[in-house]
């Protein structure tokens, strides 16, 4: 399958670059920190970020401090999800999970980092008019608080999602989808872009987040540790309301399609023939097996 894999080395490239300065003491934070991130993700959101930039016209390199926020913020989103007092997995990305290569509390705290040293990047290195990165950043952190990412992730732990479809759907948009979204609609702000093309952008962009949520649930219940690098069979051992168990596998993988044509209808009328990357990364999302 096509993946913009120009990007995502691009992207790799960056993450390795960046530098976090900390007091010697604060070593072994940053130590943890870098074993997460660097642990070789698909790198789908900051993917999406530079995608967005080249169906806009830009170069994508101008989107790159903006784009590794967005993986900072993820990384430390899977770091905390990971804990004990979360999902309790010990398998991430292939290594064992923050905490158990460096104990509880240091994983928190790389986590809090993380998140920090995201809305420094977006904030100190992007570039972009003040309005502009005002209005990326503070998209960002709507999407990742009580409204968005920890939002639905509360509503995960408590299993306080609304009964039936619509309730899972907006625990999925909110956990999961909003990240995703914020991936393109922060990148369509830095760039500058409002009215009806904004609102066809966001479209695809927030149906693209719950498509990717669905797809992880299939995923959770088809592949194996090794494919994922993550332990699979994880949600039925906690329990977890998932679209596999409300609505079985076939049709969960047939909701996943119907989400994706309703994503690409969005996106054409986004980018009309500008969008080719976002593109692949939306039918990537829709048929990966990792
Ligand atoms: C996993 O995200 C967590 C979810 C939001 C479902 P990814 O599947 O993007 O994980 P990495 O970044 O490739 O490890
Ligand atoms: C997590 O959803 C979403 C996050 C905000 C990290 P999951 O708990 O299903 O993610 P995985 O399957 O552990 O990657
Ligand atoms: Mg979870
Ligand atoms: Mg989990
Ligand atoms: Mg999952």
């Amino acid at each position: 399958m096509n993946y913009p894999d120009d990007l995502q080395e691009q992207v790799e490239g960056y993450l390795e670059s960046l530098r976090f300065p900390a007091p010697p003491a604060a070593g072994g934070l940053v130590e943890a920190m870098r074993y997460s991130l660097l642990a070789g993700g698909k790198r789908v959101r900051p993917v999406l970020a530079l995608a967005t930039a080249r169906s806009l016209g830009a170069d994508p390199a101008t989107l790159l401090p903006f784009a590794a926020a967005l993986e900072l913020v993820h990384t430390y989103s899977l770091i905390h999800d990971d804990l004990p007092a979360m999902d309790d997995d010990e398998l991430r990305r292939g290594r064992p999970t923050c905490h158990v290569a460096f104990g509880e509390d240091v994983a928190i705290l790389a986590g809090d980092a993380l998140y920090a040293e995201a809305f420094r990047l977006a904030l100190g290195e992007q570039e972009g008019t003040e309005a502009a990165r005002l209005a990326a950043c503070a998209e960002l952190a709507d999407a990742t608080g009580v409204n968005g990412m920890v939002g639905g992730q509360f509503i995960d732990v408590s299993e306080q999602a609304a009964p039936g479809g619509e309730g899972l759907r907006e625990l999925h948009s909110l956990k999961t989808g909003r990240l995703i979204a914020v991936s393109v609609e922060g990148p369509c702000l830095l760039l500058g872009l409002d009215g009806d093309q904004l609102d066809a952008y966001r479209r695809f962009a927030r149906e693209l987040g719950v498509l990717f949520q669905i797809v992880d649930d299939v995923l959770d219940v088809t592949a194996s540790d090794e494919e994922l690098g993550k332990p699979s069979g994880s949600d039925e051992r906690h329990g977890k309301r998932t679209y596999v168990t409300e609505y079985g596998l076939e049709e969960a993988r047939s909701l996943a399609g119907t989400s994706r044509d309703q994503a690409l209808e969005a996106l054409h009328e986004a980018a009309g023939d500008n969008g080719g990357e976002l593109e692949q990364v939306a039918r990537f999302i829709a048929d990966r097996e990792s």
